[in-house]
């Protein structure tokens, strides 16, 4: 039986909260297929090529884990790629309309396509990409939320970029 399945989001950059949902995919399934996606309603801090390549770090290792970076919709490629279900983490009640919406969306365009919730760990509750850029642009320690091997890159990129604002005022 082939239980592919598509960990998508943003992931701008990934953090903590993302490794731990994709690690638990992979325990879960045969493959997953951690895929950089576009958000029109999010402007991305980072290229595709960066988040992949942070997620590359982060999660490459993993034996049926791939990662890819795709421009269309989630309802296609999960189509083209095979893939039964999308998952994804859940935090709270707050993100629960918002992902529910997506989930009743993506069936309708792909009726074969379900969609797995997985609960967060409960200390990545309050954790998102977003804090995370917003704390190290204004030179905050992001060590407890980005993994290891990324923070220094994650870091610098943002601080530098927070940096050039400033000049440009
Ligand atoms: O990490 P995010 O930003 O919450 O992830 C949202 C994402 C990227 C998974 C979603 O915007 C998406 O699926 N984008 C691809 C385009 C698409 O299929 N849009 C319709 C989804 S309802």
């Amino acid at each position: 039986m082939n239980n592919t399945v598509i960990c998508p989001g943003s992931f701008d950059p990934v953090t903590l909260g993302h490794v731990d949902i994709i690690k638990r995919a992979s325990k879960m399934f045969d493959k997953v297929i951690v895929a950089v996606l576009v958000n029109m309603s999010k402007t991305p801090s980072f290229t595709i090529d960066e988040r992949i390549g942070f997620l590359k770090k982060a999660v490459g290792d993993i034996e049926n884990v791939e990662i890819v970076g795709f421009s269309g919709l989630l309802a296609d490629y999960a189509k083209e790629r095979g893939a039964k279900a999308v998952v994804k983490g859940l935090r709270a009640m707050s993100d629960f309309e918002y992902e529910f919406q997506m989930a009743l969306t993506n069936k309708k365009l792909n009726p074969e396509l379900d969609t797995v919730f997985l609960t967060t760990d409960s200390q990545y509750m309050y954790l998102s990409s977003s804090m995370v850029k917003q704390i190290a642009s204004l030179g905050g320690d992001i060590s407890y939320f980005v993994p290891a091997c990324i923070h220094e890159q994650v870091f610098e990129r943002l601080k530098i970029t927070e940096t050039r604002k400033d000049l440009s005022k």
